[in-house]
């Protein structure tokens, strides 16, 4: 293994990789769809992740029947509510809910001497790490407000490199959503996708959940790459 290769951080997503917060983005989205009376599919809703709140709202309206137009402050209105559907549901959130092989993991990341990073779209995710129990676990944690471009732009994997002092080839990245390991690999790290392998055309490893993460198997492959 050469040095500039070394593997010496593993920068994850949030939703749906720590824990299953995809599912109540989802929901959320789905009441607010229901109220307009827009179809909102779960196939649909892939395209959501990893996007932010208001372009969130903006490709729900796309799937209208009849097209749609709403001010800034209708639309500011939409996102606020979704948003508050959501606070709502995350308050139930418990350590109980990190997914599974998610704490073990992170554990034998920490033990093996590497640094870890959140690198999350969400403005809710010191909410969500907080409930979870983890905040202690990450070394970085991105501020999604201080970035100027949203996933699969690379800049919050390249913030969260800079901030964890190691260099982006030097990196794992971990996502549930297309367009975070498109930022992943623009960001020049190795991208690991959870779920279907189908919608992940360009990560360098699909495990189709979370309990499949093993730190050790994935530092072979990274170090093979
Ligand atoms: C991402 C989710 O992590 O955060 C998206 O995958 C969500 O579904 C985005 O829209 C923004 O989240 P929030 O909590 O700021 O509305
Ligand atoms: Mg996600």
């Amino acid at each position: 293994m050469s040095k500039e290769n070394s593997l010496k951080a593993v920068i994850f997503d949030l939703d749906g990789v720590i824990t299953d917060t995809a599912e109540h983005h989802y929901q959320a989205w789905k009441a607010i769809a229901n109220e307009l009376g827009i179809p909102f599919t779960r196939e649909f809703n892939e395209k959501l992740k990893g996007v932010s709140r208001m372009d969130s709202l903006k490709l729900l309206l796309t799937q209208a029947k009849t097209p749609v137009s709403y001010s800034d402050e209708e639309m500011e209105q939409l996102a606020d509510r979704k948003n508050k559907i959501y606070v709502d549901l995350i308050e139930t959130i418990t350590p109980a809910d990190l997914l599974p092989g998610i704490k073990e993991f992170i554990a034998e990341i920490r033990s093996s001497g590497m640094k870890t990073g959140i690198a999350s779209a969400s403005k809710n995710a010191i909410a969500v790490l907080t409930r979870l129990g983890v905040m202690d676990q990450f070394d970085v944690i991105v501020d999604v407000v201080k970035l100027k471009n949203s996933k699969p732009d690379p800049e919050i994997f390249l913030t969260a490199a800079a901030e964890l002092e190691v260099e982006p080839n030097n990196c794992i990245g971990v996502e549930d959503a297309a367009s975070g390991v498109d930022a992943i690999k623009a960001a020049n790290m190795f991208a690991v996708a959870i779920g279907n392998s189908a919608n992940f055309p360009h990560a360098d490893i699909v495990l189709s959940s979370t309990a499949e993460l093993n730190f050790q198997e994935l530092a072979r492959a990274f170090e093979g790459n």
